[in-house]
């Protein structure tokens, strides 16, 4: 694992702009795995400013998100398909087809397969998102953000190495940490997310951590422990891992 720690915020969000900017210059039909939250809003701005200047910039390249919220369309404004719109989607010259985020309602299954339950359905909905990522050839490129408690995309603490793309129950913690994208404070319970077998596919992976409240899940990464209860602990084990850290997040 490659270790970089910046000074700022901004310097973070630079480096990685660069980075997906660069892997896109390189392969232009590039396969990227993307996160939500609050961390990657500098880079996602970074990126499209940069867009804007050059006419070509994700015309070929493929986009999975890690997670959305199970009961939310893409077009609910606390859906990540609208925060991915918002923040990029919506600036940046990718094709809609090109675009992909779990189904958080399973809308599709509902409509090919009348009488199934919800759980069916949403079972469904991760085998397909699931199928899409294998069909792309797997993720090439893919950015995380850091719970403070070790999470990677939604999966908590405890969670086993093997996952793939399934329904998750969110920890109470990260249920506080999202309330601020939900207007009435209640965030969904549940979620489908990436699991940690298929982000650890992901030929190379960029670790994005900023701000004194992941410090404690940043030293907790670097002391070098693999276990599930940890989930981050996972990148460890992977051989194309680069963290970017600012000061505050690494204590330094
Ligand atoms: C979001 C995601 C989460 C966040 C994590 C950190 O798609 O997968 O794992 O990356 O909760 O969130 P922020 O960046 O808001 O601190």
């Amino acid at each position: 694992m490659k270790w970089q720690v910046v000074d700022s915020y901004e310097e973070m969000s630079s480096v990685a702009a660069e980075i997906l900017l660069s892997a896109i210059r390189k392969t232009p039909d590039l396969v990227l795995g993307l996160p939500t939250g609050k961390t990657p809003e500098g880079m996602y701005a970074r990126v499209v400013a940069e867009c804007r200047r050059g006419s070509h910039c994700f015309s070929d390249v493929k986009t999975f998100n890690l997670d959305e919220y199970v009961g939310l369309s893409p077009w609910h404004p606390s859906s990540y398909s609208s925060y991915m719109k918002q923040h990029l989607f919506g600036h940046i010259d990718v094709r809609e087809e090109n675009i992909n985020l779990p189904d958080g309602t399973a809308a599709w299954a509902f409509e090919r397969h009348p009488g199934i339950t919800h759980a069916e359905a949403l079972e469904l909905e991760c085998m397909r998102y699931e199928d899409a990522i294998a069909r792309a050839g797997s993720l090439q490129l893919t950015f995380l953000g850091l719970g403070r408690n070790g999470h990677i995309a939604f999966n908590e603490p405890g969670t086993p190495f093997d996952t793939r793309t399934r329904v998750v129950t969110l920890s109470e913690s990260t249920k506080r940490a999202n309330a601020r994208y939900f207007p009435g404070g209640v965030t969904p319970d549940k979620a489908i997310t990436m699991g940690l077998g298929t982000i650890s596919e992901s030929a190379a992976i960029i670790l994005l951590a900023s701000g004194e409240s992941k410090r404690e899940a940043v030293s907790r990464l670097r002391s070098g422990e693999v276990s599930p209860d940890f989930p981050a602990s996972i990148l460890n084990r992977h051989h194309d891992v680069r963290l970017i850290v600012d000061r505050a997040a690494a204590g330094d």
